[in-house]
């Protein structure tokens, strides 16, 4: 059996994650782009009656804004530590939001059970063949549409990381999954069933992560 990779064991206390996320002005950028696309991808697609499942869902912000929209939602962690803080993130949406503790590669719900399945910062922290996985994990539980965090190589933080990993051990190096070109997230989606329809970069040419909107394919 494989070892687990890094962010299956590395998030266990929610308030630590928060306070990090919430920390430098960089994040908090982050923070507010993520929320602005999922918003917008949220009401392209029709928030009313929808029913979401948020992949890695963390403390709870993708569950906060889409049942801030009207939308009922179920919250899927490996961390039972991370979905301790979700009631106090969601708060008054509360009512619409159920959690399950589980994992992403095996997601345990039914073919097309939901509208819309979101993973925000999970793609970009799996290894290659687990990535391939899981995108066929959240292709096959949604009914129509994927949102999801990536990583795009054409940027300068992506050339910044790549010269600093030159002095990292190989092993180090390794762990880093690497960022993609849009051409290769596209490949990514279509091996899983899936089609890029939008994408929304948080800084393009500068910063690495972008918000992407994918539909099942016909
Ligand atoms: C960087 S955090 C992102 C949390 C949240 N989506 C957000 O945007 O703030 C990564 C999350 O992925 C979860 N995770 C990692 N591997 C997982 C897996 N295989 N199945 C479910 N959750 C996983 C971690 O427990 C952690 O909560």
């Amino acid at each position: 059996m494989p070892a687990p990779y890094r962010a299956k064991t590395a998030y266990d206390d929610g308030a630590a994650y928060d306070a990090h996320r919430h920390g430098s002005f960089r994040h908090r950028l982050i923070r507010r782009k993520e929320d602005a696309a999922l918003a917008e991808y949220i009401s392209h697609l029709g928030a009313d009656n929808m029913l979401l499942l948020d992949v890695a869902c963390g403390t709870g912000n993708a569950l906060r804004v889409a049942c801030g929209m009207g939308a009922a939602a179920i919250g899927l962690d490996v961390s039972l530590g991370m979905l301790r803080s979700v009631p106090e993130k969601v708060g008054d949406a509360e009512r619409g939001v159920a959690l399950v503790v589980g994992d992403a590669e095996h997601l345990p719900f039914a073919d097309a059970a939901f509208d819309c399945v979101s993973a925000f910062r999970l793609i970009a922290h799996l290894p290659p063949q687990v990535c391939d996985t899981v995108m066929q994990e959240l292709a096959r539980t949604t009914s129509d549409a994927v949102i999801l965090t990536h990583n795009h190589s054409v940027c300068l933080e992506y050339a910044v990381r790549r010269l600093l990993g030159l002095f990292k051990s190989r092993s180090r190096r390794k762990a880093a999954h690497p960022a993609v070109t849009v051409g290769q997230m596209r490949a990514q989606l279509r091996r899983a069933g899936l089609r890029l329809e939008t994408l929304r970069f948080v800084a393009p040419l500068w910063q690495e992560e972008c918000i992407v909107l994918a539909r099942k394919r016909p």
